[in-house]
């Protein structure tokens, strides 16, 4: 992975000696502002740079990609070649994790710990998990109430997520389900990595504005829900399907479904890869944590429907205030979980499950037909089509009325 500082360590350069950088520069004739910018961002320069680089230091340019850590296919491909005489220089050294989790509270159908989930993933058994959700820290120096150092080196903050991703995977049964969340910028890094060792499904964009405005840039707008199963196939994929968005004052739909309404499913519209409808926990009411990130449950119920049933075992590394425990508690999945930082909220939201129930269940009564039976009232009040429209003995009484239902031209509708 990409190091920091990297690029001046493998030219052999000390950054801090400023007059002989500013010297280097002039004889490379790249400015030293340049030269800084590849090293403190570790990117590789362009081909005709580091030609030169490579000449003025006598090293060859694979020196500088591996040194740098960054390899393209070409160079994978030469290092594949060369593997046996590689590894004969490197040694594996593996320590033990120290023990740093205790179990604080049991359900019929899960398992809490507080402490570090770098310590309890070794004793999950391998293959003993269905599906694997993850919302970690994203080293933007937040403050959680575990006091955890939120602002590490990327080097190290991404070495970490290998770490705990590497025992999600093996933890995982094949077929089961790998979904973690993160900020995009991360994301491009843990693709990358699992999509050597895990199938890739999606990158689900998830629309939830989460900074303000910054004047040189784009205004983030979605974190990345990366989806990935182990092995071919998914053993459960059941997305839910949404309802057709309408007006809530007139009831016509919103959004253009490319016109083809005979053909849309009465179950409703396909789980689309971007998703608008997942509300951020703001408000201090529903929030159960005051300053930390909590997502929404109806997120994890989505996922959970989608790669789980009943039963199925849930594991979710980063508790926070508990919401993948709760939402698998009130669905009937085995759970397992930890949280670094006081356990006390989820405790407190797992025995008030029954709090958050209906909430869940208002959720749920928008999937799966296209129009929940309000809005199909009020649209066949206002003669609007419906599913209903293009039931079979519904064509033929259209056909024989010339494309008319009830007392509307259904064509006059479809513009
Ligand atoms: C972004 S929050 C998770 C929020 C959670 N998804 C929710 O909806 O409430 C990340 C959590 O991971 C916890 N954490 C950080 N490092 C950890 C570790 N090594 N083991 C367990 N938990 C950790 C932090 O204390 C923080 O509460």
């Amino acid at each position: 992975m990409k190091e920091k500082d990297s690029f001046f360590k493998v030219l052999g350069i000390d950054g801090k000696d400023k007059k002989t950088l500013q010297l280097i520069a002039e004889d490379l004739n790249i400015s030293l502002k340049t030269l800084n910018y590849y090293n403190l961002n570790s990117i590789l320069p362009p081909d005709n740079e580091l030609e030169k680089m490579a000449t003025y230091f006598k090293i060859n340019r694979y020196q500088i990609m591996i040194g740098m850590g960054i390899y393209n296919q070409e160079l994978k491909e030469l290092l594949s070649q060369q593997a046996a005489k590689i590894a004969q220089g490197l040694s594996h050294i593996k320590t033990r994790p120290t023990i740093n989790h205790e179990q604080v509270f049991t359900t019929s159908l899960g398992q809490l710990f507080e402490g570090d989930c770098l310590s309890l993933m070794p004793t999950i058994e391998s293959g003993s998990v269905d599906l694997v959700f993850a919302d970690p820290p994203f080293n933007l120096d937040k403050l959680y109430p575990s006091n955890m150092d939120d602002n590490i080196a990327s080097s190290e903050y991404i070495r970490w997520t290998e770490q705990w991703l590497s025992e999600c995977i093996r933890i995982l049964k094949p077929g089961g389900s790998l979904f973690l969340w993160n900020i995009p910028k991360w994301n491009t890094y843990f693709s990358e990595f699992l999509n050597h060792r895990l199938n890739f499904r999606h990158w689900i964009a998830t629309d939830i504005k989460y900074s303000l405005p910054i004047s040189s840039r784009l205004y983030p707008s979605h974190y990345g829900l990366l989806y990935y199963i182990k092995q071919e196939k998914a053993s459960v994929f059941k997305p839910d399907r949404l309802k057709m968005e309408t007006c809530q004052h007139c009831y016509r739909e919103l959004r253009d479904y490319g016109g083809y309404k005979d053909k849309m499913n009465p179950s409703g519209i396909n789980m689309p890869d971007v998703w608008y409808d997942i509300p951020p926990v703001r408000h201090s009411k529903h929030k159960k944590r005051k300053d930390a990130n909590e997502l929404s449950i109806k997120l994890l119920d989505r996922i959970i429907e989608m790669a789980t049933v009943e039963g199925d075992i849930v594991f979710d590394p980063f508790g926070g205030s508990g919401t993948t425990y709760l939402v698998a508690e009130l669905k009937r999945r085995k759970w397992i979980g930890i949280e670094l930082g006081p356990t006390e909220v989820i405790v407190d939201r797992l025995k008030n499950k029954a709090e958050e129930e209906d909430h869940l269940n208002k959720y749920r009564e928008n999937y799966n037909q296209l129009f929940p039976e309000k809005i199909k009232k009020e649209r066949i009040k206002r003669g609007i089509w419906t599913d209903d429209s293009f039931k079979p003995e519904m064509k033929d009484h259209q056909i024989s009325l010339g494309l008319f239902i009830g007392n509307k031209s259904l064509l006059s509708q479809t513009k």
